[in-house]
């Protein structure tokens, strides 16, 4: 029986997720190798001729397995980066997207427009799961704090662990809530959300990895737009004067989103496209 060395089962995995046309297929093998041995990805090259033993193989092969029946990396390894930060993932949250960084981005981009009290700006980010936007964001900001909710307590349980893991828990509030309700008779200076917005009949025709993510991290209601308006229908409330509102949406809903927050008297009202151009993010700010 010939034997199986770290490199050699890396090549193996690669060709199979290359011919199950799993994208990254090189680096999610390296990835899940690494995870399987307790080892840093660049450890697999410097040991490339270890012989692997059987109950390596074993656990290893389980986790390819789970792998080419959809389950997402993150899942997997039990976390991801984002933002180029680490996140601990678990199954009750979604798997934070790259497109997701374009919303980091535009508020960035507004620099001291995020805070209407320089020195004491605060943020609210809405459906926060692994909380990798508001993490991301006070990390970015040492100036900032704010609060990040979601329905789900595991999803809270995740992202407070988050805050801890990217130092910024003294600075982060997670509370578990429905939407507005964990923030009542409270006011921001920016709020952010990247909520559910998949059409619910859509969802049976997502990919295995996308329906292997919570249903209540996906289900946008009949027309994908139900958590926009009524995230849009309070927002005046709970934003001060000059305060932003920056929304995640899917690539066809830019116009509905954008007009949704004109008719709720938003100001300078605007839509920012994703790195793949598609329109992803859009604002506007309240002006009384
Ligand atoms: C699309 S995920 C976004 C997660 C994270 N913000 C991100 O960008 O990776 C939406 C999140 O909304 C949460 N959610 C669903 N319904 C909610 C509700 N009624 N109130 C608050 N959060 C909710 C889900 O638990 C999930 O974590």
């Amino acid at each position: 029986m010939s034997t199986w060395t770290t490199l050699a089962v890396l090549d193996w995995t690669t060709k199979r997720f290359q011919d199950a046309q799993v994208s990254a297929a090189r680096l999610e093998a390296q990835v899940l190798l690494a995870h399987a041995l307790s080892c840093k990805r660049i450890e697999l090259y410097t040991n490339f001729d270890r012989p692997m033993s059987e109950a390596e193989l074993a656990s290893y092969r389980g986790l390819i397995r789970r792998r080419l029946a959809g389950e997402p990396l993150a899942y997997l390894v039990g976390e991801h980066e984002f933002w180029s930060l680490p996140f601990w993932i678990t199954p009750h949250v979604l798997v934070p997207r790259p497109d997701t960084e374009t919303l980091i981005e535009v508020v960035l981009a507004r620099g001291g427009a995020v805070t209407t009290k320089p020195g004491q700006g605060r943020v609210l980010d809405l459906c926060t799961g692994s909380g990798a936007i508001a993490v991301s964001l006070l990390h970015e900001l040492p100036e900032l704090t704010g609060v990040a909710t979601d329905l789900s307590p595991e999803a809270v349980a995740v992202a407070v662990r988050n805050a801890e893991r990217n130092g910024v828990s003294a600075r982060l509030e997670v509370r578990q809530g429905d939407l507005w309700a964990p923030v009542a008779g409270e006011q921001f200076d920016l709020v952010v959300s990247n909520p559910p917005y998949v059409a619910s009949e859509v969802i049976p025709t997502l990919s295995a990895e996308v329906r292997a993510e919570p249903r209540m991290a996906l289900d946008g209601g009949p027309d994908g737009l139900a958590f926009y308006r009524r995230i849009i229908a309070e927002a005046s409330g709970h934003l001060r004067s000059g305060g932003l509102l920056a929304l995640e949406h899917g690539f066809d809903q830019a116009d509905a989103v954008a007009a949704a927050l004109r008719a709720a008297g938003l100001a300078d009202v605007e839509t920012v496209a994703d790195l793949g151009k598609n329109p992803r993010v859009t604002l506007g700010r309240w002006q009384p």
